[in-house]
């Protein structure tokens, strides 16, 4: 059965531009509960760690680069089929190929710097959400 957690990063683009509060709008009337949240710098080996999983790829310097740039604000979210139903709401990695009323579509500059992560699978999404959040963090959102 597919879970019902899943991890958003709002990047530095949107969170410099003051597009961080009107993000969270658009999830929560997607029907996604925020259960914790966080506002962070990332430092360079926490980024390059995050996206490992790209190291190869050509495109890590300057995703690295861009995701240490300024602060960032990871978003532990709750919904049925969470990560399909995040993926869905967020769009295509470049903001041209999204869907109307995606987050990218409305918020992202380009593919480099396109707002907001989420994670593609739910293994990935308990990796990705210990990465950001400690049980204590946890234990706290599961009360309110
Ligand atoms: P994200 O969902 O955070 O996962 C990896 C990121 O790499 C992706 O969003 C893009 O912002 C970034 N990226 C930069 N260039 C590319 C590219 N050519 N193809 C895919 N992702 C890219």
């Amino acid at each position: 059965m597919p879970g019902t957690r899943t991890l958003a990063i709002i990047k530095p683009d949107a969170v410099g531009s003051g597009k961080a509060g009107k993000i969270i709008a658009l999830l929560e009337s997607n029907g996604f509960k925020v259960r914790a949240c966080r506002m962070l710098r990332l430092a360079q080996p926490q980024a390059g760690a995050f996206y490992e999983v790209h190291k190869e790829r050509p495109f890590f310097a300057p995703l690295t680069a861009f995701m240490t740039s300024g602060a960032c604000m990871p978003l532990l979210l709750e919904k049925d089929n969470a990560v399909l139903a995040l993926r869905d709401a967020i769009g295509a990695t470049d903001p041209k190929e999204a869907r109307d009323g995606t987050v990218r579509k409305l918020y992202a500059e380009s593919k480099e710097r396109n707002a907001i992560h989420a994670s593609d699978s739910d293994d990935n999404a308990e990796r990705e959400i210990r990465f950001f959040f400690s049980d204590v963090d946890l234990l706290s959102a599961m009360d309110s």
